[in-house]
């Protein structure tokens, strides 16, 4: 069985102001996670090869994969976060006090809402396809280093869950999901890194 590591990028600075989509650098909190990272990482695959990062062409998750040394680094777009379109580097007060119809339509099908010039849930999973073809043709493991709303997605096609839970799926910051695929199914194990 090879492993899958499932990771968000390290915490960014928008995630420390709240706002939503963006490509900002990541905090030093971030930056200790990215350490941690390379450590687990070279810990976990020392003796794996054909072993490769991926990441998305956002700075936090390239400079996430930064530290890890000795594995090839594939930059992929549709790794990319959700595009949160004319919402793009708000905050979700302000989606709800300056666009209440749009904050009430996300909340009512988070599945299906669309941002305006942005992207749906929907949306993600379909780009993802091209990913999961690959993922699933790799012979050895994959470290996957993306965003939020992408690796609720990619989890779910792994772990089997429905597309309406996709949405709403834990996948919090600093922690490692590894989706292991074997004869009797997928395992899977989580490694919380730091707060
Ligand atoms: O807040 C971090 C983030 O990755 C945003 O960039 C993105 O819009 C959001 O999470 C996706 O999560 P949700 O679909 O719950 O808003």
């Amino acid at each position: 069985p090879r492993p899958i590591l499932l990771t968000r990028h390290g915490e960014s600075l928008d995630n420390v102001r709240g706002r939503i989509g963006g490509d900002t650098v990541i905090s030093d909190a971030g930056e200790l996670y990215a350490k941690k990272l390379a450590n687990f990482v070279e810990k976990r695959l020392k003796s794996e090869r054909a072993a490769s990062i991926w990441t998305s062409t956002l700075q936090r998750t390239i400079l996430t994969a930064s530290p890890i040394v000795g594995f090839p680094k594939i930059q992929w777009r549709a790794l990319d976060e959700i595009n949160a379109g004319v919402c793009d580097g708000m905050t979700y007060e302000e989606i709800k006090k300056n666009m209440p119809e749009e904050y009430e339509a996300r909340k009512k099908d988070k599945l299906r809402y669309r941002y305006p010039r942005g992207e749906s849930y929907l949306d993600v999973i379909q780009r993802l396809e091209p990913v999961i073809i690959e993922l699933e043709r790799q012979r050895g493991p994959v470290v996957v280093i993306s965003h939020q709303a992408v690796l609720r997605a990619l989890y779910a096609y792994f772990a089997d869950r429905p597309l309406q839970e996709i949405p709403h799926i834990e996948v919090p910051l600093h922690t490692i999901i590894e989706i292991q695929m074997g004869v009797s199914g997928v395992q899977e194990k989580r490694y919380k890194l730091m707060d």
